[in-house]
């Protein structure tokens, strides 16, 4: 049995999206109270029916307030795939972890945020950092985080099921999108994936039965550090955009003054 941390509500960011959609089932198997945050509440309605449901856009900061309000728990699985604008990646995959910070201002929930296997690999084309940043910002903030970067989505046949957890950066590999949606909610639930960032693809085999130890196998992220255990240190911090460095800073600022 997973040791089970004490939260009930769980604010869903990117709930109407194709991971966001199963992980809000995956909390309610689970006994969680997911509330749904959705631009458009028609369309929130339709996809989520009987979910509770919280209006808000992740680039409007002063619309996230009320959608973080009592959640013992984040599960961010938002993504800008279906956004046009060239910056679309640093507006939203970045700007609104930085937003739900912000918004969060000073509560500690626990955090599971789903970003990409390719998060620290600069060699991949089209790959950007900002998923990292956003990632950044997470450790920075001091919040009890299980970062998760899964493989390419639904690339894994039927008999894949066993969950494949890795550290460094490396892995490739596809995944069922149940699978991690499933991870997401467990790593809320149990004490041995905090502080943990891995890469998640699935090989042959079974599910898993033991989640406690499958997170517990994994390094956790250094005390202090903005990087995942194992990752590249081919992005040094010293180097970033300057707006980027002054996000690191106020999160960390906020960190200091929250206790
Ligand atoms: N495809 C892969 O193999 C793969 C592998 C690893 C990682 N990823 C990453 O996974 C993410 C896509 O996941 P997915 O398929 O679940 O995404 P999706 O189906 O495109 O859903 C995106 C979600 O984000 C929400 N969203 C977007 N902009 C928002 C905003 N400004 N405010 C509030 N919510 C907003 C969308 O809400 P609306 O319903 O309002 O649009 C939707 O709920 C991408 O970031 C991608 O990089 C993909």
């Amino acid at each position: 049995m997973p040791q089970r941390q004490n939260i009930t509500d769980v604010l869903m960011v990117g709930a109407t999206g194709s991971i966001g959609r199963l992980a809000v089932a995956a909390a309610q198997r689970h006994g969680l109270r997911p509330r749904a945050l959705v631009r458009d509440l028609r369309r929130g309605e339709e996809l989520l029916p009987g979910v509770e449901l919280v209006r808000g856009d992740l680039e409007d900061p002063a619309s996230l307030r009320s959608a973080v309000g009592g959640a013992g728990a984040v599960v961010l699985t938002h993504g800008s795939g279906g956004d046009s604008r060239a910056d679309a990646r640093a507006h939203v995959d970045y700007g609104g972890v930085r937003n739900i910070l912000r918004a969060l201002d000073g509560a500690r929930p626990r955090v599971a945020p789903m970003t990409s296997i390719y998060a620290t690999r600069s060699d991949i084309p089209g790959a950007t950092p900002w998923k990292r940043r956003s990632e950044r910002l997470l450790r920075a903030s001091g919040l009890p985080c299980t970062i998760v970067r899964p493989g390419w989505f639904d690339h894994a046949g039927p008999t894949q099921r066993r969950l494949v957890l890795e550290q460094g950066g490396t892995a490739d590999g596809g995944i069922a999108r149940d699978q991690i949606a499933l991870t997401l909610v467990r790593s809320l639930l149990t004490n041995t994936a905090l502080g943990k960032t891995f890469e998640l693809i699935a090989e042959e085999g079974e599910e898993p039965s033991d989640w406690a130890e499958l997170f517990g196998a994994l390094k956790t992220d250094e005390s202090g550090s903005v990087d995942g255990v194992s990752d590249p240190s081919d992005l040094a911090v010293e180097a970033e955009p300057r707006a980027v460095r002054a996000d690191l800073d106020a999160v960390r600022s906020h960190r200091g003054t929250s206790g």
